[in-house]
């Protein structure tokens, strides 16, 4: 029998909820495959950093590594000053972890209705690969005269062949599993240096995949496209910034970002991958009890499929899919639903759904 180890930081606001609610599925998952998840739990988020005046240590982060995957709430915290938990916690572990790979499914489920009039399950199902440790996320630049009417700003960007080619090589191969297309966004007319070499590495890797058709849409206009006509998208690959973006807006389409899964994917394999929601902490719905925890049960079913239970994976997405169909309404206050309570029913449908049978098939 199969021993997993798993890494599970809560986090701020709605984190923990929302991923005490995930765990339930994945241990119910576990149980019906015949596999065991230890759960090891890491103190870390606003609290600990307001206690300790520190955000992650080294030892921390080298226990973090032992383990076979992790599984992130969110962070963020209205007492913290913003950066100090997303740069210090989220962006440092998926560098330190080599995430170079950020997988974010946009996937309208049989029952919900997307907020943008004719979109449907038969013409939304794509994947946004983000590359996920460079861009304008490397931290580096400046603040001169700072709060005078006289500062600069300089926000660094950095992109490398070595990182670009690790999410471009990603998106294709994902794209030849699917329905062979990726779709470069990007500001090639205005970013011309990064521009140029996410084309270049793009039209390179595509040589290796001449079975996989690829275009081009700039980031501006994807805001158009990707709402009104997401049939027209399989993998989307794009930088750091961008995916961010339009992942947010590709969490709306499906229905909200209390929908939507994200993994932080090592393609190398040399450290564990990190599985989080799309979404962040909530502040304005936190302990109320109202977060939805699909996303984050969601993105527990991509760490199953990333740790190789694929039967698991789509039972817990299957079992989601259909508690999902069963609710009135999504993803923010209004929906009127416990996190807790809908953990349990998405772990009590686990058991008992046929992935194959009920309609989610094989997906990646
Ligand atoms: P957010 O994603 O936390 O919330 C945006 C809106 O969506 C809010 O109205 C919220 O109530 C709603 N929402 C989010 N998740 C929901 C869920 N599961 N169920 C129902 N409604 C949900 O974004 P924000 O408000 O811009 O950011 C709040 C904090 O989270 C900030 O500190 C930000 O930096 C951080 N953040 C963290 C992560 C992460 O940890 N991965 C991601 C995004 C933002
Ligand atoms: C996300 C979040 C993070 C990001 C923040 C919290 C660093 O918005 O995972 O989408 O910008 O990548
Ligand atoms: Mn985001």
């Amino acid at each position: 029998m199969s021993t997993y180890s798993l890494a599970v930081v809560g986090g701020d606001g709605i984190g923990p909820d929302v991923t005490q609610a995930a765990l339930a599925g994945v241990q119910a998952a576990a149980h019906r495959y015949g596999f065991t998840v230890r759960t090891t739990i890491f103190d870390l988020g606003a609290e600990r950093f307001l206690r300790t005046g520190m955000v992650i240590d080294e030892n921390t982060i080298s226990e973090l590594r032992e383990h076979d995957a992790i599984l992130l709430g969110a962070v963020g915290d209205p007492r913290v000053a913003p950066g100090v938990l997303e740069q210090g916690l989220i962006v440092a572990l998926r560098v330190a972890f080599a995430q170079s790979v950020n997988i974010r499914p946009v996937r309208l489920y049989p029952g919900i209705e997307s907020p943008v009039r004719g979109v449907t399950p038969e013409n939304c199902d794509l994947v946004v690969i983000r590359e996920n440790t460079e861009g304008l996320y490397t931290g580096g630049g400046s603040l001169a005269h700072a709060g005078s009417g006289n500062a600069v700003a300089i926000q660094n960007s950095i992109s490398t062949a070595a990182a670009t080619s690790e999410a471009v090589d990603f998106a294709f191969q994902l794209a030849q599993a699917r329905r062979r297309r990726v779709t470069l966004c990007h500001k090639t007319n205005i970013l011309l240096h990064a521009g140029q070499l996410w084309q270049e590495t793009v039209d390179r890797i595509a040589e290796r995949y001449p079975d996989v058709e690829h275009d081009y849409v700039h980031a501006d206009a994807m805001c158009q496209h990707l709402p009104l006509d997401p049939g027209r998208f399989d993998v989307v690959v794009t930088d750091n910034l961008f995916g961010d973006i339009i992942s947010d807006l590709g969490a709306t389409v499906q229905g909200g970002l209390g929908l939507a899964a994200s993994a932080n994917f090592n393609p190398r394999g040399s450290a564990p991958s990190m599985y989080e929601p799309v979404h962040g902490s909530a502040p304005d719905i936190a302990g109320k009890g109202w977060a939805n925890p699909a996303a984050a049960a969601l993105s527990a079913a991509l760490c199953l499929a990333g740790l190789g239970e694929r039967e698991a994976a789509l039972s817990l997405e299957t079992a989601v899919a259909s508690v999902l169909a069963e609710l009135p309404a999504f993803a923010g206050p209004e929906m009127g639903s416990d996190t807790a309570g809908l953990g349990h029913r998405i772990a009590e449908r686990v058991s008992i759904v046929d992935p194959h049978r009920d309609g989610m098939g094989e997906k990646s």
